[in-house]
């Protein structure tokens, strides 16, 4: 497949509008600007475009939950995701570094649909560059008529701002982060009230990742028959973009078409594993938060949502960590779990407590100090923290500690009963 979602990375002085332009870009957003917002949604709809920045949700469906109308006292507003804080992910900042003018256009078609007035992107506060470099690029996109006043003649308009967070993990959850955007400590939201309805400052607001604003204008330009057909199936579309890391030789984004087998990515992608004579252990298919699959669950895996989703994991955030059998599952499963424990806000007990204590029994069992118990106490604490919680900040610690424990229990017993890795000789 032609790169498409990266074809201008690489490509000299990329960030700048001049480059942007002599290669086809902005035209998309004066189209958008000819077409009804409604038709702009349904163009998005039949793409089938889901979601990048986790759950997958399809895009033309969260935009159609917006209030048809916008008001003088009700206006509209878009939030762009660039929180990127999922360990493991680091395709947004491809974007954002790279082809910064792709990401605007796409705010800015995505706000025509919604009719928004303002487009914010919230990027979290370690992408000093990345921010530097999409301020710049706002200010050219602004001068060129591209966002402001009267966008391209059409007599609509749309402001643009970059908004730097603090770096935390829990102001990716779209809730939280209208709170940060807000001035505010980043705390989730009850749902109901949905963004669609009370968002940013009250008013009605959708909240979409970069991937999923950089592909809308790939999807007018080229049509959603076109992105339809990339992919195994309808519900699965277009390009995507893959954080690979880990035991691989070359760890790194790559574009590939939805759907696109594991073992192609690592061998074909990533010049194979890092240490040939070493197996596949492992693989946490869409960033720290997602179950873990062992290496037979890996075997022909496609991946899509749904084909992932079938063998109990999910794409998320599609960070792809592949971990060779040199890995020692329990000290990956501790470090995740003191992510979880520093990132949780707090508010809510089972969260906050549920991820110190995965945490310290971890700690405690990795440390030579493990109790036969341990097992059977992690499984229902984290057992009691999933549907818990104001947002899946609990669930997204709980998940790969069950999942850990049940498919590599042994590794774990080993450290109970010897205090010590199963890697290790005695
Ligand atoms: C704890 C937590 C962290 C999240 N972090 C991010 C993030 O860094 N970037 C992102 O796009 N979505 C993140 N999400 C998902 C967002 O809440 C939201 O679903 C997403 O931005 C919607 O965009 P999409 O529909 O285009 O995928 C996070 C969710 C949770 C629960």
């Amino acid at each position: 497949m032609d790169k498409v979602l990266t074809r201008n990375v690489g490509v000299d002085n990329s960030q700048t509008i001049d480059v942007y332009r002599s290669r086809g870009g902005y035209e998309a957003l004066r189209k958008a600007c000819r077409m009804e917002p409604a038709a702009i949604i349904d163009e998005v709809k039949a793409s089938g475009l889901r979601g990048r920045g986790g759950a997958g949700f399809p895009c033309g469906v969260k935009w159609s939950f917006m209030p048809k109308q916008p008001s003088a006292d009700r206006p509209h507003y878009l939030v762009c995701n660039a929180d990127e804080s999922e360990p493991g992910t680091f395709k947004d900042r491809l974007i954002m570094e790279e082809d910064p003018h792709l990401l605007i256009e796409g705010c800015m078609i995505s706000a025509r649909a919604i009719q928004a007035s303002i487009a914010f992107i919230y990027i979290r506060g370690e992408y000093v560059h990345a921010a530097r470099v999409l301020e710049r690029a706002v200010a050219e996109a602004r001068a060129g008529g591209f966002v402001g006043r009267d966008v391209l003649g059409s007599g609509w308009s749309c402001e643009m701002i970059v908004h730097r967070g603090a770096g935390a993990y829990i102001c990716g959850e779209e809730t939280a982060l209208m709170d940060s955007l807000e001035g505010g400590r980043g705390n989730p939201r009850l749902k109901p009230p949905f963004p669609a309805q009370y968002g940013v400052y009250g008013m009605p607001t959708t909240v979409n990742n970069v991937e999923t604003l950089a592909c809308v204008p790939l999807i007018l330009e080229r049509g959603s028959d076109w992105f339809k057909s990339i992919g195994p199936n309808e519900r699965n579309t277009g390009p995507k973009l893959y954080c690979m890391s880990g035991h691989i030789k070359r760890p790194g984004v790559y574009e590939a078409p939805m759907g696109v087998e594991l073992s192609q990515l690592i061998d074909q992608y990533c010049g194979g594993m890092l240490h040939s004579d070493r197996k596949l252990k492992a693989c946490i298919p869409g960033g720290s938060s997602v179950p873990v699959l062992t290496a037979e669950e890996c075997e022909g895996l496609k991946m899509d949502f749904d084909s992932i989703a079938e063998r109990g994991s999910m794409l998320g955030s599609a960070a792809v960590m592949i971990m060779d059998e040199s890995t020692d599952m329990v000290l990956v499963m501790e470090r995740i779990s003191h992510f979880y424990a520093h990132e949780s806000c707090g508010q809510c007990t089972p969260c906050r407590e549920g991820t110190g204590w995965i945490e310290k029994i971890l700690r405690r069992m990795r440390s030579g100090g493990g109790r036969k118990e341990d097992l059977d106490l992690l499984e229902s604490v984290s057992g009691h923290m999933m549907g818990t919680t104001i947002c899946p900040l609990a669930d997204a610690a709980a998940m790969p500690c069950q999942s850990f424990v049940k498919k590599f229990r042994h590794e774990f017993e080993h450290y109970v009963h010897h205090g010590r890795s199963v890697l290790v000789a005695s």
